[in-house]
């Protein structure tokens, strides 16, 4: 008899347990993070600061924060044995460099094997301190080039945009990275967040779940959009292409990168500060036709939202990177840098009321069949 089961498959609509976190606002796009709106955080805080928020639950008095920072740059070095394993692997891509190299930290973190909140904590202030600079010193490295020493002197964004291009930032450049981050930090049940908790839900630690959530976020339905994105924008090349660019697409039912969203079905509430970020930057680069192009093609998906198929975070990040000069192919680990600590976040909780995360598939194959020895089949 065949058992009836109820799928849910892509396990979309469930709800696996609460979350004090992050919550993700789907029908009128809004993100909130430990109750504060993601667009108070972006024009008030800092990723520090917002980082120190989703770690401990609430915002920092001003002694705790400077504490915080202080143990956020401490940790901005990594041992030279990991920037040898870096050298060693630096013609794979970023993100498969990044995965490599958090998994050569744990053997240098004092607290690895340690499963406690306490030693969670630790770890995940590290990592996020040391996912930059690994970033940074492969893409160094890769082009021929000596790492950059982190400069204590710089905020966590400041200091990444340094050590990846060599060249301190100015105060707008630096803030708007910081924004950058901190839309992305955390982003509730989305695939890679889910990945590593499946991971520390066996009790395995961070640096495990850390490399869990990198390797899921490498996808191109997830991390991969925002490369896409600008690689369109080369194509279109002038605002004049667009109309015939995407009526083309269109005919060909292919979908536009950087639109749609598997739980918003407004726009992105993160989009906003990186369109308004692309269009500064568009300006002072003096390079506002990618600016343009992409105003254009939103313009032109517009109707699109009557489906619920909104921009996306991804649709506005890439033209922002691409005008601060970062190859394409850094584009998602950017993503990830400033998701390593989401991740923490996400483990801690976890952790904090474990329950192993264990779903069943539903078995459609084949039944009672009877081994036959391999001289016998034909
Ligand atoms: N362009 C054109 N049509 C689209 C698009 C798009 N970008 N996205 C969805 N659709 C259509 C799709 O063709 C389908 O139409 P139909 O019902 O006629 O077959 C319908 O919308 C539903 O699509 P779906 O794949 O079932 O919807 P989903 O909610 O699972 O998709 C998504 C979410 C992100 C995978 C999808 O919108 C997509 O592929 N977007 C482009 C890639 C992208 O921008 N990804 C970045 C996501 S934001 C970063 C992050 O948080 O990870």
């Amino acid at each position: 008899m065949v058992q009836q089961v109820e799928l849910k498959r892509g396990l979309r609509d469930v709800y696996f347990d609460d979350t004090q976190s992050s919550n993700v606002i789907g029908d009128i796009g809004r993100l909130i993070y430990r109750g504060y709106d993601i667009h108070d955080l972006a024009e008030n805080s800092t990723f520090e600061e917002t980082v120190y928020l989703m770690m401990h639950g609430d915002l920092p008095t001003q002694a705790q924060l400077s504490v915080f920072e202080d143990s956020l740059r401490a940790a901005r070095p990594i041992p030279q044995e990991v920037v040898d394993v870096i050298a060693k692997v630096q013609k794979a891509h970023p993100m498969d460099v990044l995965r490599t190299a958090i998994s050569a930290l744990a053997a240098f973190d004092p607290d690895t094997e340690e499963v406690t909140h306490e030693a969670t904590l630790r770890k995940g202030i590290r990592l996020a301190a040391q996912a930059p600079t690994v970033v940074a010193t492969h893409h160094r490295i890769r082009s021929g080039l000596e790492p950059i020493a982190p400069d204590p002197s710089l905020g966590h964004a400041g200091n990444f945009l340094y050590m990846l291009l060599g060249e301190k930032p100015d105060d707008d450049t630096a803030r708007l990275m910081d924004k950058d981050l901190i839309v992305h930090l955390d982003h509730g049940s989305n695939a890679s967040s889910f990945a590593a908790r499946v991971t520390a839900s066996t009790l395995a630690d961070l640096h495990g779940a850390v490399v869990t959530g990198i390797a899921t976020l490498k996808g191109p339905l997830h991390g991969g959009a925002a490369e896409g994105v600008m690689k369109m924008a080369l194509e279109i090349g002038e605002e004049a292409n667009v109309e015939a660019y995407l009526a083309a697409k269109h005919d060909r039912r292919e979908r536009i990168m950087g639109f749609g969203h598997a739980v918003y079905r407004a726009e992105d509430p993160r989009a906003r500060h990186l369109r308004e970020g692309s269009r500064v930057l568009a300006q002072k680069k003096g390079q506002p036709q990618w600016f343009q192009i992409l105003s254009k093609v939103e313009e032109y998906m517009r109707p699109y939202a009557e489906r619920g198929i909104c921009v996306n975070v991804d649709f506005w990040s890439g033209s922002v990177y691409y005008l601060l000069g970062i190859p394409e192919d850094l584009f998602i680990s950017i993503f990830a840098v400033a998701r390593v600590p989401g991740y923490a976040v996400q483990v801690l909780e976890q952790q904090d009321k474990n329950i192993l995360l264990r779903p069943l598939l539903n078995y459609v194959g084949p039944k009672d069949l009877k081994y036959v020895p391999i001289a016998e089949r034909g």
